[in-house]
């Protein structure tokens, strides 16, 4: 399919997790909707929850269309696929979108069961923030159940954080990107 206009194509490349898998990482485009849909299919009720807080049977069609519709500096994501036996399958999304603040955009990101601890949620992680800052967004937003240790730890790696509150059970974070991320090495990519 034609690359819509302005997909910046100097995001698209291939990234080694930790245990020498490769993964391609691209910008998402519309017809990656029905490959949402698809890695939905595919998480676990756990994962589900801690990336939507809630879990619903599909994905409906119209969220899925939405998601993969951007404007690529507002709002962007990207996405991390494999070549495996079953055909180029999804593994990873990582995105941002504009909140009614304009220099802060929310951040979200999903890594499919089988393909967590391997390195790619921070791949996911640092690409974001590295395309929002190149785009002007400086400040960022995420909810993250306050049991979720592990994006939790991933943001403080990347963030500064600025802004801290915890209600019903859900931690809003606002933080600045780090120079240089703390605590784990950079994976390679
Ligand atoms: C959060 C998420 C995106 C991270 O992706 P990932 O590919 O698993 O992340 P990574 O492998 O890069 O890093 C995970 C780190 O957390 C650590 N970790 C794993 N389990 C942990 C836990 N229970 N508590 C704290 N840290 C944990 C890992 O050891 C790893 O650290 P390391 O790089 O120092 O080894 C992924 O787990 C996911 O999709 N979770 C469900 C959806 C979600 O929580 N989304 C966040 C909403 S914004």
């Amino acid at each position: 399919m034609a690359t819509p206009t302005g997909y910046p194509r100097e995001l698209v490349h291939d990234a080694r997790l930790r245990d020498g898998s490769v993964v391609h990482i691209r910008p998402i485009r519309p017809d990656d909707a029905p490959r949402l849909q698809e890695l939905y299919d595919r998480l676990s009720r756990d994962t589900a929850y801690q990336r939507f807080f809630t879990v619903m049977k599909r994905l409906p069609p119209d969220w899925a269309r939405i998601l993969a519709t951007v404007d690529y500096r507002r709002r962007l994501a990207l996405l991390a696929e494999h070549d495996g036996p079953h055909g180029v399958e999804l593994v990873g999304v990582g995105r941002y979108e504009p909140t009614d603040e304009p220099d802060t955009v929310e951040v979200a990101f999903v890594v499919q069961d089988a393909w967590q601890n391997r390195g790619l949620g921070a791949i996911l992680v640092r690409e974001v923030l590295d395309a929002a800052d190149a785009r002007g967004m400086r400040r960022f937003r995420a909810y993250v159940l306050s049991d979720n240790r592990r994006m939790l730890d991933l943001i403080t790696r990347f963030g500064e954080v600025r802004e801290h509150k915890m209600e019903q059970g859900v931690t809003e974070l606002v933080f600045t990107r780090r120079a240089e991320p703390v605590g784990a090495p950079r994976a390679s990519g």
